[in-house]
């Protein structure tokens, strides 16, 4: 893996793309100093150009350079938290530029700890610029294959199954107070109880959020979020052409049906992967058991709402 790093992070130096494992999903990386870079990374995601991307470093220090101002919940955060599943949007300093934040005067900043990051942060010694390696839309990549299979990138550094399995929670401390702009395994209680404060909630088209979260992170074929009550009838109905995501036992009239853990930790480390299997199964719908209403299942109802459109 040494050389490979090495390879990765020359390729990065040269201006190049380079897929990588983090604990939440793989990134597509590209040097977050080079405007040349960072629009060859839209490129192959197929991004506009507007969305901001989150840069990732080694350590809290690098991360917090490109910050003009770090209030002291970011570094409370960044203690406990970092390295790991977590991004905070901060005020942005001169080094973030415009092509990394889409022109708004924050920036988003994460230090991730699967030990292929850290490798890859240290080895190219600079801030990577990495959105999640899938096309813009689509469901996020958690294994290197998924990222050979959808997009060409120069180098995909393996570094086997993403162990979170969804994206980052992503906070927002630009603005003076504390917000969740998507959930993640790190969960608002968890903020909540570490800076000792009760985080507002966020409010529908502000317009710090503009420009900001991608609205799906959808497979091809339809997603149905279907009450676990009504899952049998809305089967029933539909007859044989669906594919089915649930916590229930497969349903022999069922010919594609993953079984997710009622867990959601479990359920989130499975979630894309079995999205994309089933995906590939071809059927008319996908019909998804709605997980529990209850707050540690805010992350996996916000992708699996927005996968449902
Ligand atoms: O877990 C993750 O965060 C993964 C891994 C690769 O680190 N990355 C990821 O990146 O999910 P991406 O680009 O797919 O999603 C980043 C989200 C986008 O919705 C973007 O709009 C938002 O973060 N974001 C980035 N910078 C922001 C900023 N300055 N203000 C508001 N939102 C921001
Ligand atoms: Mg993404």
């Amino acid at each position: 893996m040494n050389s490979e790093v090495r390879h990765a992070a020359q390729v990065l130096r040269a201006g190049g793309l380079v897929a990588f494992p983090t604990e939440t999903v793989y990134g597509l990386g590209a040097d977050a100093a080079s405007a040349e870079a960072v629009a060859r990374l839209y490129a192959a995601k197929g991004r506009p150009a507007e969305h901001p991307v989150i840069v990732h470093f080694a350590t809290a220090d690098g991360a917090f350079e490109f910050a003009r101002e770090v209030p002291d919940a970011a570094r409370k955060l960044a203690a406990h938290f970092w390295p790991g599943p977590l991004t905070m949007v901060l005020k942005r300093s001169p080094k973030a530029k415009d092509f990394v934040t889409g022109g708004q005067d924050s920036v988003g900043l994460r230090v991730p700890s699967h030990p292929v990051a850290q490798a890859l942060l240290r080895e190219f010694d600079g801030g990577i610029a990495a959105p999640s390696a899938n096309r813009f839309g689509n469901v996020s990549a958690t294994t290197a294959k998924h990222v050979v299979d959808e997009m060409k990138v120069e180098f995909v550094l393996d570094g086997g199954p993403s162990e979170v399995g969804i994206e980052s929670t992503i906070v927002d401390l630009s603005g003076g107070d504390v917000r969740i702009l998507r959930p993640g395994r790190i969960s608002e209680p968890d903020i909540e109880d570490l800076l000792k404060m009760k985080i507002q909630k966020k409010t529908a088209g502000s317009p710090r959020h503009s420009g900001g979260l991608e609205r799906h992170y959808a497979p091809k074929t339809p997603v149905v979020l279907v009450p676990s009550h009504a899952l049998d009838a809305e089967i029933a109905k539909r007859g044989d052409a669906v594919a089915v995501l649930a916590f229930s036992r497969p349903d022999e009239r069922v010919d594609y049906w993953i079984r997710v853990p009622k867990e959601p930790r479990a359920c989130a480390q499975r979630l894309y992967a079995a999205l994309r299997e089933l995906d590939a199964a071809g059927c008319g719908v996908i019909l998804v058991e709605m997980p529990p209403e209850s707050a540690e299942w805010d992350a996996i109802r916000d992708r699996l709402t927005r996968a449902a459109g």
